[in-house]
């Protein structure tokens, strides 16, 4: 089983480049199957996600080509099949989003149950009245949900909750419907608006992404296009709370600051340095860091995907943060692995009440979900001592050549798949 083997202590300095942007990749890969013409994908990310669902995309008979290691080609013209039964798809959330773009092209789609981390229920309801909305008969059984369709037709749908997943899913069947779909309640995160910019590109009408109504007028078909995937706002985060909570200074290049302002301000907040530039960040913490109260909101709010990487750093911060977690509700799970290093916090139901200790104290353990893995990273490279954490397939998912652009910035740390790799790194390190 591969580990990382952390030695804490070192603050974190230099500059490091941000990757495009896995979540609006999933959207924009499970797209870029709606033309059978030719489409290149730049900036992808080279992750666990974005290849399972390429290998996904395969199966059905799209040919995937890789130009270069973040660049690929996709040709959808000898799709065979609107059936994904593949047993990697279920291990992530956004194999959904193979549903709304063969349903839009094929109107016919059958696609497993998604899976993806185990932050607490998270159904889609959404996503399915969506489709009905559009005409589709949608069913679930024996763990496959299948949807179809003579004709889709636009609607007017209106989201009971706000949800990324059920917005990019019925924009892009309805990229494909009869006449006009207004999407009300819409989500307005950045890769959002990645996803709507990419089928804009292919052909389609998709106006007011960004804004809480999407409104979207079907065109008989797509095109191919050349794209490139915007930054990862959630990377380019959690290396700003690493500058944070290691006391460093870090340059992170390639972002889109718009896309960071709400987690920028929780860092001024709290005692560090932000200086903005046109597409890079530097964040300097030089002092022990001050207590605050976050709330995670849909966008423009604090992302949910930020919650451990803020909490982990009000762990060690002076005095009492509260942290209350809105959109998933079993999203604190890391908290007793926090513990084990030393962190004083109280979880009651969606809130997490913080109290500043002065140290953490490496130990060994879990990362049970792809973030809440990442903030438990950065725990570990303040810790004094080693820290070992298992399970880092998680962290895989999600951020690519996290432990080479952490050890650039001066982190003592490595992959290790054995107990020789374990000693092997201790000794070298001291
Ligand atoms: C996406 C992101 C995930 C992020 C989340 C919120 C991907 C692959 N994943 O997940 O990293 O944490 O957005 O920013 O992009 N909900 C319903 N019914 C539905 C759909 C959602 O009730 O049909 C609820 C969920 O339980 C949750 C909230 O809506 O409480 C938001 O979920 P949603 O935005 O859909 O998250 P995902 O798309 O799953």
């Amino acid at each position: 089983m591969e580990q990382y083997i952390i030695k804490g202590g070192s603050p974190l300095a230099g500059e490091v480049e941000i990757g495009g942007a896995k979540n609006a990749a999933l959207g924009i890969l499970a797209a870029s199957v709606m033309t059978k013409d030719p489409v290149i994908i730049e900036n992808l990310p080279d992750v666990r996600d974005t290849a399972v669902l390429i290998q996904a995309m395969e199966s059905i008979g799209t040919r995937v080509e890789r130009i270069d290691r973040h660049t690929v080609k996709v040709i959808a013209a000898g799709i065979n099949s609107y059936s994904i039964e593949d047993g990697y798809i279920k291990k992530i959330r956004a194999s959904y989003y193979m549903l709304g773009a063969l349903l839009g092209r094929f109107k016919k789609a059958e696609v497993a149950l998604p899976g993806g981390c185990n932050i607490g229920s998270r159904p889609i309801d959404q996503h399915l009245k969506g489709f009905r909305a559009l005409g589709a008969k949608v069913e679930v059984s024996r763990g496959m949900i299948s949807a179809e369709s003579e004709n889709l037709v636009g609607n007017h749908i209106y989201m009971d909750v706000v949800t990324v997943g059920a917005t990019i899913n019925v924009m892009l069947a309805a990229t494909l419907a009869n006449g006009k779909t207004i999407i009300e309640n819409a989500a307005k995160e950045p890769h959002v608006v990645d996803v709507a910019n990419f089928l804009n590109s292919m052909g389609a009408n998709i106006k007011g992404a960004g804004t809480d109504v999407i409104r979207i007028k079907g065109v008989e078909e797509l095109h191919g296009s050349t794209y490139s995937i915007i930054p990862d706002q959630i990377e380019a985060g959690t290396f700003m709370f690493a500058a944070a909570i290691t006391k460093g200074d870090i340059m992170i290049k390639n972002v889109i600051p718009k896309h960071l302002e709400s987690i920028s301000a929780k860092l001024i907040e709290i005692g560090c340095e932000i200086e903005e530039f046109d597409d890079c960040l530097r964040v300097v913490a030089t002092k022990r860091l001050a207590s605050t109260h976050v709330k995670t909101l849909p966008y423009p709010g604090f992302p949910t995907d930020m919650q451990p990487q803020i909490t982990t750093t009000l762990a060690l911060s002076e005095g009492t943060s509260i942290v209350t977690e809105s959109i998933f509700e079993n999203r604190f799970k890391y908290v007793g692995e926090l513990q084990r290093m030393g962190a004083n916090i109280k979880v009651e139901g969606n809130t997490a009440i913080i109290e500043g200790v002065d140290s953490f104290s490496g130990a060994g353990i879990s990362a049970p979900d792809l973030r809440a893995g990442a903030a438990l990273v950065l725990a570990a490279l303040v810790a004094d001592g080693f820290t070992i954490i298992d399970d880092i397939r998680f962290i895989e998912r999600g951020y690519e050549d996290f432990p080479e652009k952490l050890t650039a910035l001066g982190a003592c740390m490595e992959k290790a798949e054995s107990e020789r790799d374990i000693q092997k790194f201790k000794l070298k390190v001291g």
